[in-house]
């Protein structure tokens, strides 16, 4: 983890070094960190039977795709461009779910074609337009995403369960799309899926939307389903503050199994394989953004820290008011701290956050940003026409570019 001052590491690698030899802003995966994160999913796969699929929108690229490659880790992925990203880096297609609502009929061909080992069906127009395409001598295997009516605790830009949602098929649709299914020699349903959101710190909405999930499991069965998976989404919380943590997995998953499996006894059903689909307790903690600073100006009573770059490589202050802390470091800085408010360089207010820094903080010190692993990269825009910024696997003391910075070409390469 980052700290504030001269020596301060990421993956066992100055983060001086790192931003000389990489330019900034730079952001760094921590791959010990990536690694402990992936242990501990193993782990919980294992010891509860678990599936575990890595959410790739969270943070995903071909040398991220490679290094999971070498887990027992599943992956997800909701567009093309992440099955092809996957396929790169060697990931067979069992090990492939696709995702996402509103897919296009040339993903729908490719889930049909075999380029995934299971689809999830987020409603029914996608049902039917995927029926059509399906091919009944190499049936695709289908888990039906149900929108379970739970809320759980979230930014509603990220709250993807509950009546407000547009995700999943309404509970009062499941039924039909059962039936339907299970007349369609091309489809087999294997699964009911249920997310309910992103970032959430408590276990009740998961075991009351797993709850809802197994009932439609239990009806489904009932109509013939060749059911074996219950799918609970991902969505598991991490906290940014400093001594702040990732919710506590073992407990929660503890939880929501015992839950599934006093409801499957209740229901007097077998109990299903359980799956989960992190993606960001899997990355978000491994990722620090290091930028430098442009410049230190007082604006009336506020001190204003310009960093070189911001909403577009990360637009999650701006779009969710998260919160990513800041750590001055890169050298010794002097005790006294100021509330200093973070702007990027973008042409509108973009506040990447208030926090303490040291008092005298200038042009040209590192900043570093923690907990950026997650859906940062992966938002990232050309906004101004400013180029992404490259990212570096950093871990056991060595660094080596995963992503090389965009030039100003790179940026142009699709104008006509
Ligand atoms: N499964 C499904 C069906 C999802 O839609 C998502 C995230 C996940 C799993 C993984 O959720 P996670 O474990 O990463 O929270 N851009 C927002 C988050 C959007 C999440 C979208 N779906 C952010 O920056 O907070």
């Amino acid at each position: 983890m980052i700290s504030a001052n001269s020596a301060a590491t990421l993956g066992g690698v100055r983060a001086v070094a790192l931003a000389e030899k990489f330019g900034t802003p730079l952001l760094v995966i921590d791959t010990d960190a990536v690694d402990a994160a992936v242990a501990q999913f193993e782990t919980l796969a294992e010891r509860y039977g678990l599936e575990v699929a890595y959410a790739g929108k969270a943070f995903l690229n071909v040398a991220f795709a490679k290094r999971l490659a070498n887990t027992r880790l599943s992956l997800d992925v909701c567009s093309l461009g992440e099955l092809v990203t996957a396929e790169r880096a060697g990931i067979p297609a069992p090990r492939i779910v696709f995702h996402g609502c509103g897919k296009t009929g040339e993903e729908l061909s490719a889930v049909v074609d075999g380029r995934a080992a299971r689809i999830v069906v987020d409603n029914r127009e996608e049902l039917e337009r995927l029926a059509a395409r399906a091919n009944p001598a190499k049936p695709v295997s289908i888990i039906l995403r149900i929108n379970p009516g739970i809320e759980a605790h979230t930014h509603a830009y990220v709250r993807t369960g509950g009546e407000e949602s547009k995700f999943g098929f309404p509970l009062g649709e499941v039924e039909a799309a059962v039936v339907f299914s299970l007349a369609q020699a091309g489809l087999v349903l294997n699964g009911i899926h249920a997310h309910i959101g992103s970032n959430i710190f408590e276990a009740a909405p998961y075991e009351a939307a797993a709850v809802v999930a197994l009932g439609i499991y239990a009806r489904a069965l009932e109509l013939g389903a060749p059911l074996a998976s219950l799918i609970c989404g991902g969505g598991f919380g991490v906290d940014p503050y400093p001594g702040g943590e990732r919710v506590a997995l073992d407990e929660l998953i503890a939880g929501l199994v015992r839950t599934v499996a006093h409801e499957a006894l209740r229901l007097e059903i077998p109990a299903p394989k359980i799956g989960i689909e992190p993606g960001r307790a899997l990355i978000a903690g491994a990722g620090t953004s290091l930028y430098r600073v442009v410049s230190v100006k007082r604006q009336g009573a506020r001190r204003f820290a310009i960093v070189d770059g911001g909403l577009a490589d990360n637009p999650r202050p701006a779009l969710y008011g998260s919160y990513h802390h800041p750590v001055a470091t890169g050298r010794d800085f002097a005790a006294a701290m100021v509330e200093t408010t973070v702007c990027g360089r973008s042409c509108e207010n973009d506040e990447l956050m208030v926090a303490p820094l040291p008092e005298d903080l200038r042009a040209g010190d590192l900043l570093g940003v923690r907990t950026t692993g997650a859906y940062t990269f992966s938002m990232a825009s050309n906004y101004n026409r400013f180029a992404k910024p490259a990212v570096v696997f950093a871990g056991g003391g060595l660094a080596a570019l995963a992503v090389r910075r965009q030039t100003v070409d790179d940026v142009l390469a699709s104008d006509v």
